[in-house]
């Protein structure tokens, strides 16, 4: 079902991230690898409203850019003074935007709610025909939430903040998720009248339910049974516990779609990587943005792999990867560093302890051990022979290497950029390339071998003579 015609949503995200202690606002704080807001607004998408509007503040400008370049199609309006939650929506109210009917509000701190239970507390306002819905749970720990009290008949007459609550209220524990829908003409007809009266001075929007059952408007709530999905984080602490059951949602999804993860609970996976089947994470990974892996994949402990494509087959062992691409059945590591701009073709072994930088090295070409490639294109059918370096800056301006299929660089080679070593060309152990090496030549630059007969004994003699 779209809500389109119908449904406006507003979150709020104006307040002052107190408790939290930061310069950053809290809808901003990430939680695997995304801000807290991005998860919001995501489930928001899902349930397809007419318009989505956040309420900015404290910090506006650093909302204001995330929103406009990763959601554009979704407004900020701002609040002044944050001067509460009710305070809040009456900043939007004031813009006179062209809201729907049926307003759905949210906290800007609730990551985990999903787009099914938002769709479920807008079908209950709209089949209930109530003036308000509000998403409520059972909390094990009601600890800093608003307290829902209602009557014998389970009729939800107010809430009260746990500031606010006696010694009895306190011990209720179904709690306030700050999510509601509202009917638009009574949301607004309410709330100005609304008064901030109360221990911390501020304008509660808690407050409206009571003003509205006591001019008889209709008030329900819908409980949902899964309380992790209206955790909110007001604190560190609470940040740390949410990212916790994120990761593990993601991580169980993963597993449901048949990738094995070995040891759930040290892997962090972004809720946007994409994993083949049968591919394996073991123990502490950290896979984000935009990365898609393959089937039938190792990702080896210890790797750190950021918006790259790993194809299907590949082994990465205690490797860390950014921006590259990877092809299909490739070795990487242990102990390597492919940089940005790195693409490689098939069956490619990049060993241990190697840097590739905005290279591209082609099918079954190897760089097996301890050497450094950047700005560099090399072909298929190569081997770079250990601790080779294309030394690719020259103090001033980085220059490209070039190397053919087929060519052989032996050990300890220094190839100085811009260089080309054509087709099937041999280049000898420790040789320094300035040169361009036309195909199928033996390059070799070295001085040349002195075996001085008996030396080695007259040297030990001189040395210890002196002692
Ligand atoms: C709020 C609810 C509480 C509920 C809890 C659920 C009120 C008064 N209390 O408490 O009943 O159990 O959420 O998580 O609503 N904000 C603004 N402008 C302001 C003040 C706040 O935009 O002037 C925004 C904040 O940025 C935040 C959201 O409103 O995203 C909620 O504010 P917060 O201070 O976190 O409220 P809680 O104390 O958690
Ligand atoms: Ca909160």
């Amino acid at each position: 079902m779209s809500y389109s015609k119908n449904l406006s949503v507003i979150i709020l995200a104006a307040g002052k991230s107190k408790r939290i202690k930061s310069e950053i606002p809290k809808a901003l704080h990430s939680i695997c690898y995304q801000p807290i807001l991005y998860y919001i607004l995501s489930s928001v998408n899902k349930i397809n409203p007419k318009n989505v509007f956040v309420v900015v503040g404290h910090k506006s400008e650093l909302i204001d850019k995330y929103v406009k370049s990763n959601f554009p199609d979704i407004e900020t309006v701002y609040q002044k003074k944050q001067l509460g939650t009710a305070h809040a929506v009456l900043a939007v109210k004031e813009c006179r935007k062209d809201l729907g009917e049926d307003i759905l509000v949210l906290p800007g701190d609730c990551p985990l709610i999903t787009s099914g239970s938002l769709k479920k507390l807008v079908d209950r306002k709209i089949k209930t025909s109530s003036a308000a819905v509000v998403l409520t749970t059972a909390a094990s720990n009601p600890k800093g939430y608003g307290r829902i009290i209602k009557d014998r008949k389970g009729n939800i007459l107010k809430i009260v903040e746990e500031a606010d609550a006696t010694y009895a209220e306190k011990k209720i524990n179904e709690v306030n998720s700050s999510m509601y829908c509202f009917d638009k003409k009574i949301l607004f007809g309410n709330i100005e009248n609304i008064d901030s009266k109360n221990s911390q001075k501020e304008y509660y929007l808690t407050d409206i339910v009571e003003k509205m059952v006591e001019n008889g408007n209709k008030v329900a709530c819908l409980k949902i049974s899964n309380s992790k999905e209206a955790l909110g984080i007001n604190d560190r602490i609470q940040l740390s516990e949410v990212e916790k059951v994120m990761q593990g949602t993601i991580n169980e999804k993963m597993m449901q779609n048949g990738v094995t993860i070995k040891d759930p609970g040290s892997c962090y996976i972004g809720g946007s990587v994409k994993i083949g089947r049968d591919s394996v994470v073991e123990p502490f990974c950290f896979i984000k943005g935009k990365s898609i892996i393959g089937s039938n994949c190792v990702i080896g402990p210890f790797s750190q792999i950021t918006d790259t494509e790993v194809g299907s087959g590949s082994k990465v062992n205690s490797s860390v990867i950014i921006d590259a691409v990877i092809g299909k059945n490739n070795n990487i590591g242990p102990y390597s560093y492919i940089r940005p701009d790195t693409v490689t073709g098939e069956n490619v072994k990049i060993g241990a302890f190697c840097e590739v930088k905005k290279s591209k090295i082609n099918s079954r070409s190897k760089v097996p051990h301890l050497s450094y490639v950047g700005d560099t294109e090399i072909g298929s059918g190569v081997n770079v022979g250990a601790s080779s370096v294309t030394v690719n800056y020259d103090g001033y301006r980085k220059n490209k290497t070039i190397i053919e299929d087929n060519v052989f660089i032996g050990s300890d080679t220094m190839l100085i950029a811009p260089v080309r070593i054509g087709k099937g060309a041999v280049v000898a152990a420790g040789s320094v390339i300035t040169d361009d090496v036309p195909s199928n030549c033996l390059a070799i630059e070295r001085g040349s071998q002195k075996n001085i007969k008996d030396g080695a004994v007259k040297y030990r003699k001189k040395k210890e003579m002196k002692e």
